[in-house]
């Protein structure tokens, strides 16, 4: 398989993340036919079909990079059930102009970190939702939801090995998944 390029988008837009940092594992432990990049999505303005006819620089610059991709990995908190706006919003803006989105047949992953134990399971499913009505071939097993994320790194910023070793997983049964689509 030639090398896949595959986006990391990330749900949270604060500094000291979670879900940050364990996109930042995903893409440490990623096997070598996936070229891993973060595409920020916190600078594009919200949504609004009334700027189609002049978008936005920042919504021609992400529908670009997307474009390009073979592949996207969404890692997300939990927003009061669903998945934040922002990570919404950034859906809403590729999947625009009608007919000209950019998920189309893109492969999916979708990782969710919470806090709280149920590892933010609701805004997984809301995610899977709105992706796969655009198009986007999600994987379905392992499924990912990171609970009490809070607890998994020692102070040196050092994940704990299991959790390291199921995200390995992750990534290697992502790699499978684009291979079988490719
Ligand atoms: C949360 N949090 C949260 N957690 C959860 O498991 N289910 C939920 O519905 C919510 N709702 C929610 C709403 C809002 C507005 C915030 C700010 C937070 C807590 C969340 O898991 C926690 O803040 C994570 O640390 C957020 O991820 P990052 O920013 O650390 O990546």
């Amino acid at each position: 398989m030639s090398k896949k390029k595959i986006a990391v988008l990330i749900g949270s837009l604060r500094k000291e993340s979670w879900n940050r940092k364990i996109a930042n594992e995903l893409i440490r432990l990623a096997p070598e036919e996936l070229a891993m990049s973060v595409v920020e999505i916190g600078a594009l303005p919200f949504y609004n079909e009334d700027e189609e006819a002049n978008p936005p620089q920042a919504w021609q610059d992400f529908r670009l990079t997307m474009k390009a991709m073979d592949g996207v990995i969404f890692v997300s908190p939990e927003y009061n059930r669903t998945i934040p706006a922002a990570l919404k919003n950034a859906i809403d803006v590729g999947s625009r102009p009608y007919g000209k989105g950019i998920w189309q047949d893109k492969v999916g992953g979708i990782v969710t970190c919470s806090m709280s134990s149920l590892g933010g399971f609701g805004a997984n499913h809301h995610l899977r939702q709105s992706v796969v009505f655009l198009n986007v071939h999600m994987m379905a097993q392992p499924e990912a939801y990171i609970g009490q994320v809070q607890k998994l790194f020692d102070e040196d910023g050092v994940l704990v090995e299991d959790t390291a070793k199921f995200l390995e997983k992750f990534m290697n049964s992502y790699r499978d998944w684009v291979k079988q689509l490719s």
